[in-house]
């Protein structure tokens, strides 16, 4: 279908000018001198963004604006490489243990996921994470990964890689045939028939951003734990999970849930800075990993690679996560996003995304020329809303949405549908703006 950007603007009758959507605080914040961030007011939340006032962005979940502390975090440690670059690294990755700044990253995720420091292994994606779970789990030839249909491309292409590698191999099962009627206990009872006794793990995604299910991954590992009580050791199934979009949108304690090892970007939902992610793991799965990229947070390595010899001892998170140089004034800065959430408190950023996106899900779901994807239930589901307009291709429907100011995204699957996601710098207005040009599209 071509569109014509004029008709459809005529067509929804929408003025440019009503189109500043609640984001006149915004605008004022960048404008006069800055408010102190009150994390119980939604306006000082979205305050501490440099987001155009002028547009509706409700795409946020892809790639994060980083509020006031994290940018000035970013600020800070940047100018102090630039003043003196060795000597700021040196003082604050080698010189003294106890000093140094990645410790206190660890730290901060560890408290969000309600774990450990030292299960925490730093990344600069949810990507990399599965890259180094995947690649460092030594499969036996013969073993078999299990997973499904819904996994985004890192997922899937990380396990074929490392099956490639380890000489075992995948096999994807669905989940649900609709999305929009999906059951939590079908899809474990569908995930737990397909186990195989030479299935060593199991590899899902917490909630699907091609449809916006949400897996109760709680649920899933509890009856991972049921069929390992027959197995040995060697071949307990593992649970692994690309978390990122519930990391930052549900509030569960990830550390809790059950699963063994749990990869997520912070440069999504968590708000922290590009190119800077986590895994989480407890010290007996750690173990099982080979590393893959040699780290510089581990004094151990090092040290056997000075004297030629092996490093002694089982793989801990640190092993695991990456050196050479990374992008520190990144990386270090996460703290301040982690430490953002806390300030608002993580179940009133849970509330606020499901209040925000159920409007979605409700004002689609009363429109006849609307096929509705994602559950309604904010259980089964959590900050993505997919559908399909009826005689228009999704890509086409984004198109729309931009023209009116609204930033929507398409799901990048074998089958793409629109999607809308709203967070914490959203209000019912930008909500209010979308429905308004989906329901304009109604022949
Ligand atoms: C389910 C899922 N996993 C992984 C990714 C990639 O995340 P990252 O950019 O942190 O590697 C995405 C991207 O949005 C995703 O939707």
């Amino acid at each position: 279908m071509s569109i014509s950007r004029r008709k459809i603007l005529a067509g929804t009758g929408i003025a440019a000018s009503s189109l500043t959507l609640g984001s006149t605080q915004n605008a004022a914040a960048q404008n006069s001198a800055p408010q102190p961030f009150a994390p119980h007011d939604w306006k000082s939340v979205r305050a501490q963004f440099l987001l155009s006032p002028h547009l509706a962005h409700l795409s946020n979940f892809f790639f994060a604006s980083n509020p006031t502390p994290v940018r000035e975090a970013i600020t800070k440690y940047r100018k102090a490489f630039d003043e003196n670059p060795y000597s700021f690294l040196d003082d604050n990755m080698f010189r003294r243990d106890e000093d140094m700044l990645w410790r206190k990253v660890c730290a901060a995720a560890a408290e969000y996921v309600g774990g450990q420091p030292d299960e925490i292994a730093l990344t600069s994606s949810t990507t990399m994470g599965l890259a180094l779970i995947y690649n460092g789990l030594r499969l036996k030839s013969g073993q078999e990964v299990l997973t499904t249909t819904h996994e985004f491309y890192p997922h899937h292409e990380s396990i074929r890689l490392a099956v490639e590698k380890w000489g075992g191999s995948m096999r994807k099962i669905p989940l649900y045939e609709s999305s929009l009627n999906f059951s939590a206990d079908d899809a474990i009872a569908r995930i737990c028939a397909a186990v195989r006794p030479n299935t060593r793990v199991v590899g899902v995604t917490w909630v699907h951003s091609g449809t916006g299910v949400r897996l109760p991954i709680a649920k899933l590992a509890a009856a991972i734990r049921k069929l390992n009580r027959n197995r040995s050791e060697a071949d307990r199934i593992l649970l692994v999970v690309d978390g990122v979009h519930g990391f930052g949108v549900v509030d569960e304690d990830v550390a809790k849930m059950g699963c063994d090892f749990f990869s997520a970007g912070t440069h999504k939902w968590i708000l922290g800075p590009h190119g800077t992610g986590i895994v989480w793991a407890k010290a007996e799965n750690w173990a099982l990993i080979q590393p893959t990229i040699p780290s510089l947070m581990v004094k151990e390595t090092t040290d056997a690679w000075r004297q030629d010899r092996p490093p002694v001892g089982p793989t801990q998170a640190a092993w695991v996560s990456p050196g050479g140089f990374f992008a520190y004034e990144h990386q270090w800065a996460t703290v301040e996003a982690f430490r953002f959430h806390r300030q608002i408190g993580r179940k009133r950023v849970q509330d606020r995304i499901i209040e925000l996106n159920s409007q979605i899900k409700e004002g689609l779901a009363r429109m006849k020329h609307v096929t509705l994807h994602t559950p309604l239930d904010p259980d089964l589901s959590a900050g993505f809303v997919c559908f399909d307009v009826h005689g228009y291709k999704p890509q086409d429907v984004v198109q729309i949405f931009r023209d009116n100011r609204v930033i929507a995204s398409s799901t990048p699957y074998a089958v793409p549908h629109v999607r809308l996601s709203a967070g914490i710098v959203n209000f019912p207005k930008d909500v209010d703006m979308a429905l308004k040009v989906v329901r304009s599209l109604a022949r």
